[in-house]
C-alpha cells in the first residue's frame, strides 16, 4: 500500500505542522519531507483529507510556506521559521522563545496536555472546547513565555488550525471530532484508519472552515497582549 503509515527516518524532514507531517508519513507528500511545492501540498491535502485544493485560505498558507525558504520549494522543517506561519501558543509544540532556546518543531506531550484534557466527560472535541483550549493555552503560555507574540494574526492562524483538526479528523460541517482520532493525529502523525477514521466524505471548503473559525473565535475570550501590537509577517529566512 503506497499510503501506508511509516515513521520518518532520521534524515527525513518533519516540521511544526501535524497535518503536513501526517501526509508525508502516509506518502501523500514526499516521505523525505523535502522539495515540496505548492501544487504538491494542494494535491496531498485533497487526497489525504478531502480539503478543497482550490480553497483560498489553504492556497495562501501553502504560498506563505515558500517564504520560509530561499529555494523554490520548501521542506517541512523550514516551515518552522518563526513569524511567517509558525507562531507562539501552539497546541502541541513549545514556543521558540526570544533567545531561540525552545523547540517549536517537535510534538511536546506537556504542551499537548491542555488539548488532551479538554472537554472532560465527553468523547469528542467541538468548537466550544477548541476555543476554551486556545484560551487556556494562552493563559499558561503567558506564564511560561512572558515575551510571547499574541496579535490578531496569531489568533486567526490558531483558530484556523483548530478548525483543521476538528474538520479533517471529524465532521467538517458540525466541527465535532472524536478525541481518540485527534490525539492519534497529533501524537503519532498518523491517520487513525485502524481505529475507524475515514477520509471526510464532504469536501472541506473555505466556507466550511470559515464557519468553524468564526464559531471558535466567537466562543473564545481572546484579547491581544504583549509588546507587539501590530501584526507582521516574516518575509524570508
Ligand atoms: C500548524 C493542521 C495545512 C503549515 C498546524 C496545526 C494543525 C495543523 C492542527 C496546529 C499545531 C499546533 O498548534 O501544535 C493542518 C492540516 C492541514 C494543514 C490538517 C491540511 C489542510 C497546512 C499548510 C501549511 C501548514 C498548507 C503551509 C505550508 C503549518 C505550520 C504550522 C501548522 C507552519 C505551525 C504553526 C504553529 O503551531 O506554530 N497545522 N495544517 N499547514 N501548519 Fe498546518
Ligand atoms: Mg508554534
Amino acid at each position: 500500500n503506497a499510503h501506508k503509515w511509516l515513521a520518518p527516518s532520521s534524515t527525513d524532514s518533519r516540521g511544526p505542522c501535524p497535518g503536513l507531517n501526517t501526509l508525508a508519513n502516509h506518502g501523500f507528500l514526499p516521505r523525505n519531507g523535502k522539495n515540496i511545492t505548492v501544487e504538491m501540498i494542494l494535491d496531498a491535502i485533497h487526497q489525504g483529507f478531502n480539503v478543497d485544493p482550490t480553497s483560498d485560505v489553504i492556497r495562501l498558507a501553502a504560498k506563505l510556506g515558500l517564504l520560509t525558504t530561499d529555494n523554490l520549494a520548501m521542506s517541512l522543517e523550514e516551515l518552522a521559521l518563526h513569524g511567517t506561519l509558525e507562531h507562539d501558543v501552539s497546541l502541541s509544540r513549545s514556543d521558540v522563545f526570544p533567545d531561540g532556546s525552545g523547540d517549536n518543531i517537535h510534538f511536546n506531550e506537556t504542551v499537548f496536555t491542555t488539548l488532551a484534557q479538554a472537554n472532560p466527560g465527553s468523547d469528542v472535541y467541538n468548537v466550544t472546547s477548541a476555543a476554551a483550549t486556545m484560551d487556556k493555552r494562552l493563559a499558561l503560555d503567558k506564564i511560561e513565555n512572558p515575551g510571547l507574540t499574541n496579535t490578531v494574526k496569531e489568533f486567526f492562524i490558531r483558530a484556523v488550525e483548530s478548525s483543521f483538526y476538528l474538520s479533517v479528523m471529524g465532521d467538517p460541517i458540525k466541527g465535532v471530532a472524536k478525541k481518540e482520532f485527534v490525539q492519534i493525529f497529533f501524537r503519532e502523525e498518523r491517520l487513525p484508519i485502524a481505529e475507524g477514521w475515514t477520509r471526510p466524505t464532504s469536501l472541506i471548503t473555505t466556507d466550511l472552515l470559515g464557519n468553524l473559525v468564526g464559531q471558535i473565535q466567537e466562543s473564545s475570550h481572546w484579547s491581544p497582549s504583549g509588546e507587539v501590537v501590530c501584526p507582521w509577517i516574516r518575509l524570508q529566512p
